[in-house]
């Protein structure tokens, strides 16, 4: 592959990622959990330090080990085969085309929305946009990587400007002297550790794709200097515009009628935008897409690393004669995400989600630690403080068990056998 990613490159295509449905979905998840608004505001932003301090420590080993295939390399280099076969499999078969087919089904339900008049669109018009959406965002991965970079600017450059009039709009609404939904934030009940994990899990879906850029290092120009700045660059620029949107939503409706609100961004368009309020739908759908088709873009490297180790198929890692795209990888995350379009289930797949990503995330600082204590004196382009891996691994720790100690639910004994059943393809056609 070529290196065609730029800083720029680099930053929309972690921003493109990060902004997503999350944050028009996420706030009423993490303020029921929380309580009170004060408690759900310092939940968002223990979210953007923990993906910060993910990314920096991401960005360390990243420029240790410059290899595309984010997890898979690290993982492997630190405890061999197994671990990182095991990310492989389950990125490949479960994260990434759960994350595309949740996110391809949210656009689905904006898009319809309009043409339904405020009902409920239909099931199976649902699946078929959705399943469009997918087939588009392909067609787009596989045409030129360049023409995808390009769109993914465009895109995230549209996602920060959506952000920024939601934000202008409730600057208004302060300047307006709305303030009272501020007042005695923190009246209500303290949340406990189960209600402050869960509120992580919804706050992490919106900040999830901190890490993407650590997918395709082998295609950034000059990784050592930009995979660091660019980092930086997109967390500061994502945990600022979060922070504040939130408090726009907050100038319009108080804790209980953001609960109540079935969509809030589009409660918010309602109360402050005017005959303007048709754009919080096209606000989101253009979100959504530049993060699906950001989301694809990294899955399609995740196999062709894998391809290439000789943990997947030869197949996997071919890329296109004249483009020099991995059209079949990408294709292979497409068709499956598509087969995941059908059951539609939101709440099982965003569970399934946050809970595996999480034991890959733990496990590649726990990497770097192994690294920091076997190869003390490899060079390290980026060396971050030892206490930030430290903390994201006792981190991803709690957020694994904690709802699993506190309210044991079979299915993520599921998620947890799917992701060992990989070993059972493992053995016959790799090890042998
Ligand atoms: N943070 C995004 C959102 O708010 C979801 C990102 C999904 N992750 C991924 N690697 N595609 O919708």
């Amino acid at each position: 592959m070529k290196r065609e990613v730029s800083l720029i490159g680099g930053i929309s295509l972690i921003v493109g990622t990060m902004i997503g449905s999350g944050i028009f979905v996420s706030p009423k998840g993490v303020m029921r959990n929380a309580g009170s608004l004060g408690a759900g505001f310092l939940i968002w932003l223990g979210c953007g330090i923990l993906a910060t301090f993910g990314a920096l420590s991401y960005a360390e080993v990243g420029t240790m080990i410059p290899k595309s295939g984010g997890e898979f390399p690290i993982l492997l280099e630190a405890f061999g085969p197994i671990p990182a076969y095991l990310f492989a499999w389950t990125s490949t078969v479960v994260l990434k085309p759960s994350s595309l087919a949740l996110l391809s089904l949210t656009f689905a339900k904006y898009a319809l929305a309009p043409a339904y008049n405020r009902n409920e669109p239909s099931g199976l018009a649902i699946k078929l946009a959705a399943v469009a959406v997918i087939l588009t965002v392909i067609f787009i991965n596989c045409a030129s990587v360049k023409l995808s970079t390009k769109f993914l600017t465009v895109f995230s450059f549209g996602k920060v400007l959506s952000l920024v009039i939601i934000i202008i709009g409730g600057i208004v609404m302060l300047a307006k002297g709305n303030t009272k939904h501020f007042e005695d934030a923190f009246s209500g009940e303290a949340p406990g550790v189960r209600e402050i994990a869960l509120g992580f899990y919804q706050g992490l879906w919106a900040f999830d794709g901190w890490n993407q850029l650590n997918y395709v290092i082998e295609e950034l120009k000059n990784p050592f200097v930009n995979l660091p700045r660019a980092v930086i660059g997109a967390m500061v620029l994502v945990t600022g515009l979060y922070m504040l949107t939130n408090v726009a939503y907050f100038t319009t409706m108080s804790m209980q009628e953001l609960l109540e609100s079935p969509a809030v961004a589009a409660t918010f368009g309602d109360r402050v935008l005017g005959v303007m309020v048709w754009v919080i739908p096209c606000f989101v759908c253009w979100s959504v897409f530049g993060t699906c088709l950001g989301s694809c873009f990294t899955a399609g490297r995740i196999s062709y690393v894998a391809a290439r180790e000789g943990h997947f198929s030869k197949v996997l890692a071919m890329l296109h004669a004249k483009r020099m795209t991995p059209a079949p990888a990408v294709l292979l995350n497409g068709f499956i995400a598509i087969l995941m379009v059908i059951p539609n289930d939101f709440d099982t797949l965003i569970d399934y989600f946050s809970f595996s990503m999480w034991i890959f995330h733990g496990s590649t600082c726990a990497a770097l630690l192994y690294f920091r204590y076997k190869l003390p004196d490899y060079p390290r382009p980026v060396k971050v403080p030892i206490v930030i891996p430290i903390i994201v691994c006792i981190a991803a720790v709690c957020l694994v068990m904690a709802p699993i100690i506190d309210d044991p639910k079979i299915h993520y004994l599921f998620a947890f056998m799917f992701i060992m059943s990989g070993l059972a393809f493992y053995f016959p056609f790799v090890h042998y």
